[in-house]
């Protein structure tokens, strides 16, 4: 399975005109603290640090959007056609509870489109693209909620635009009602007041639908590129639902925020989580670029798929060999060779095995045909073909058996 969404995965994104990158899988700590946001819970609370032999502190990586910024800075991938699209596969670290779907070393498929132009257009494209790819795996139920966080440009006139204005707003309604709310959302009136949004605790959902929305609060640009992504996606026929609480958890998203959940999953059921960040690349050195992506969390999407019971695929064959003596068992290797050679799932025992055993163990592996050899069958050259699903048999020369295999491979 896992290997089924990885070559889906890659066939789909180079239909886009994706490429594939491979980040490092630690880097200093120091760019993910900058990157993703030293206030943010995977910063502060969920980084495996550790001190390298020069006393500089690196972390493996909890997500891959700062390496790949990083490496498009250090490598000058603006010389590049823009924008720069790529993907990669791999396990990303996190200190969070265990539970089902939420590990600490995690599976992920990420996606980044960076530099050209921040047309909405690409904002729709990159998530019609996710959705592609979860309706060729066969998700079910897959939910997309969308949502504009603005942007945090200075202040114009003196006075704050967009998402600080907003922040502002929300942090004066938080504090009145301080009191109603539980430890951690009281912290993050004072740190990132967005994150109280993201409460899970039950006591606080009311609370929070009487706070002010962002989606009330956007300047003209920023509401104008949520319409039209909004638009492009209608193009598209991508249904999505907006949620005006969907903020992210890390520090550099402006304007697109997004979430897919699905099926089966429980309380972790985002399979996948993305955004715009134009002013990351600037932030971490490089020039003023535009930047959007996403992630997949692959253990979530393939956990979601053995719910839906799409999972566990028998790694079947296609021929065993049962053989018999000496001179059978040269034959059978020749014969295991050529039938590998032609594409066939071939499972050639390494030590002789009565007939009925090795019948036996073909039926355990999942074979479709059973090849028989024994010391008839290498004397007249006439090889026994048996199909193991209706116990039929029959008898082909070696080039007819190769022929007839050959034609008849399993899916
Ligand atoms: P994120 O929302 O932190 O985004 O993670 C994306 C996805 O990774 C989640 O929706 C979830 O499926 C999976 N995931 C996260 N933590 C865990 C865990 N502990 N166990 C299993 N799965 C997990 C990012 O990290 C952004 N870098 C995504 C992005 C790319 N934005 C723009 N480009």
């Amino acid at each position: 399975m896992w290997n089924r969404v990885e070559l889906i995965a890659r066939e789909v994104f180079s239909t886009y005109g994706f490429g594939e990158i491979r980040p490092p899988i630690f880097e200093p700590t120091e760019l993910f603290a900058r990157a993703v946001g030293g206030d943010t819970d995977i910063v502060s609370k969920e980084m495996y640090s550790f001190e390298d032999r020069d006393e500089t502190s690196v972390s493996l990586r909890p997500e891959a959007t700062a390496s790949v910024c990083r490496a498009y800075i250090e490598h000058n991938m603006n010389q590049l056609p823009a924008p720069v699209k790529l993907y990669s596969m791999g396990a990303m670290f996190r200190r969070e509870r265990p539970q089902k779907g939420r590990y600490r070393q995690f599976y992920r498929i990420n996606v980044e489109v960076l530099g050209g132009s921040d047309a909405p257009g690409i904002d729709a494209e990159v998530i019609e693209m996710v959705m592609t790819l979860f309706a060729r795996v066969g998700l079910l139920s897959v939910q997309l909620e969308i949502n504009s966080i603005g942007h945090s440009a200075a202040p114009v006139d003196g006075k704050l635009v967009c998402r600080r204005a907003y922040v502002e707003k929300l942090r004066e309604a938080l504090i009145e009602v301080k009191d109603k709310l539980g430890e951690d959302s009281r912290r993050r009136i004072e740190t990132n007041p967005l994150r109280v949004l993201d409460s899970k605790l039950e006591h606080e959902q009311a609370i929070i639908a009487t706070l002010p929305r962002i989606g009330d609060h956007l300047c003209d640009d920023c509401g104008k590129h949520y319409a039209e992504v909004k638009r492009q996606l209608e193009l598209r026929g991508v249904s999505f639902r907006e949620n005006w609480r969907l903020v992210r958890g890390l520090d550099y998203y402006m304007r697109t925020t997004f979430e897919i959940t699905a099926q089966g999953l429980g309380s972790q059921n985002a399979v996948c989580g993305g955004g715009r960040y134009d002013g990351l690349v600037e932030l971490l050195g490089g020039p003023p670029t535009k930047g959007i992506g996403f992630a997949i969390g692959e253990d979530r999407l393939i956990l979601s798929l053995q719910e839906a019971g799409k999972g566990g695929a028998v790694q079947g064959r296609d021929v065993y060999i049962a053989w018999l003596g000496e001179k059978a068992q040269a034959t059978a290797i020749a014969a295991a060779r050529k039938l590998r050679d032609a594409g066939l799932r071939v499972e050639l025992p390494a030590v002789e095995q009565k007939f009925g055993k090795a019948l036996g163990q073909a039926d355990r592996l999942g074979s479709r045909y059973a090849l028989i050899l024994g010391e008839d069958e290498v004397a007249s050259g006439q090889w026994t073909l048996k199909t193991l699903a209706d116990g039929s048999q029959a008898k082909y020369s070696e080039a007819e058996l190769l022929e007839f295999l050959k034609s008849n491979k399993g899916p």
